[in-house]
């Protein structure tokens, strides 16, 4: 079938010939080459050597360095193929127009740019990695490269800008259906944003807004999910509590599927949420409840608040059941489990 779709290849950070030669002898080599070989063929000094294999890795190509034995290229970076997603998504609001990066800094920020300058809804924006990727509440969004989902899409609806934060939800239920759809693995969602599978996060949504107070000029919804991760590929500090499909599943995930799956998905939620309001995406999100009944304790600005998590409302607020039978309803913060 005939595509319309379009997709701009940004190669942001082309790679230089001399890191390619790099790759191509460890490529031609099965066994370990010396440092000093490469910079023999190269005509750079071995620290140069060093810098560029360690550069390379930031780009996702494994390689093992032994002191002694030199470099051996253990995996390369698998790469999403555009092909695959534009033929899946071919009908699909998210399915016309991509931009694609090998590197990036965040797709929120280019995918913010794209927005003020006009990019028509459904532009969605991709990378294999990205340098500063945001996370919510001003944290930070690490992923190796071609390990992850990255990446973020432009909605315009016509609404008004109280109804902006309920689009978060959107995309987090959305999300786990594109998940479960593939991979059957059971996704939960942690309020408002986080993406949980085995009591760990898998992945997140990054929301932005701008408009006037009756109007949404723009949403940017930037999606990130650890999908072919490592264990000990996981930053230290997140490894008691960050987990990624692969390591749920047991076996590798095609993230060119997956990402086509959580695009179509999205558009499912997104239109029902256009015309018949936010009552069904929201009820997919309280399926998925999984602070559900727990003891939570809201970090407001005001101080925590404890109590035990009763559900979400119609306008996407996180229910608290405090003592004394008083129900607190909020619309922001951060909850950790108590
Ligand atoms: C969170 O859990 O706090 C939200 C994480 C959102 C990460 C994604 S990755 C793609 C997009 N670009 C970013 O810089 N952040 C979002």
């Amino acid at each position: 079938m005939e595509s319309s779709s379009s997709v701009v290849y940004v190669e942001s950070n082309r790679m230089s010939k001399r890191k390619r030669t790099v790759i191509d002898i460890l490529r031609d080599s099965p066994g370990f080459v010396s440092g000093e070989a490469i910079s023999g063929t190269l005509g750079i000094s071995r620290n140069a050597v060093h810098k560029h294999v360690k550069s390379l890795r930031k780009r996702g190509y494994r390689i093992l360095g032994i002191s002694r034995r030199g470099y051996r290229l253990e995996e390369e970076p698998c790469k999403l193929v555009m092909p695959v997603i534009t033929e899946m998504t071919a009908n699909s609001v998210f399915g016309h127009a991509f931009r694609y990066y090998d590197e990036i800094e965040s797709t929120n920020v280019e995918a913010k740019t794209l927005a003020v300058g006009g990019a028509p809804e459904g532009t969605v924006v991709i990378a294999e990695s990205q340098s500063a990727g945001r996370g919510r509440l001003g944290r930070r969004w690490t992923s190796p490269a071609g390990k992850g989902l990255l990446f973020s899409v432009i909605l315009r609806p016509d609404m008004p800008m109280g109804d902006a934060h309920l689009f978060t939800l959107v995309a987090a239920a959305a999300a786990c259906e594109g998940i479960e759809a593939q991979t059957k693995i059971p996704v939960q969602v942690k309020w408002p944003n986080d993406l949980f599978v085995n009591n760990k996060k898998v992945g997140g949504i990054l929301m932005e807004v701008a408009g006037e107070q009756d109007e949404i000029d723009w949403v940017v919804a930037g999606i990130g999910i650890n999908v072919n991760t490592e264990f000990t590929e996981l930053p230290v500090a997140l490894r008691r509590t960050a987990i990624s499909l692969k390591m749920a599943g047991g076996t590798p995930i095609d993230r060119s599927e997956l990402l086509a799956n959580v695009l179509l998905a999205l558009e499912k939620n997104y239109s029902e949420a256009l015309r018949g309001g936010f009552g069904r995406p929201l009820q997919k999100f309280r399926e998925r409840d999984y602070l559900l009944h727990r003891s939570i304790s809201v970090q407001t600005r005001e101080g925590a608040v404890v109590g035990e998590a009763t559900g979400i409302d119609d306008r996407g607020a996180l229910l608290v059941q405090l003592p004394h039978r008083h129900v607190r309803r909020f619309h922001s913060g951060d909850v950790t489990l108590h």
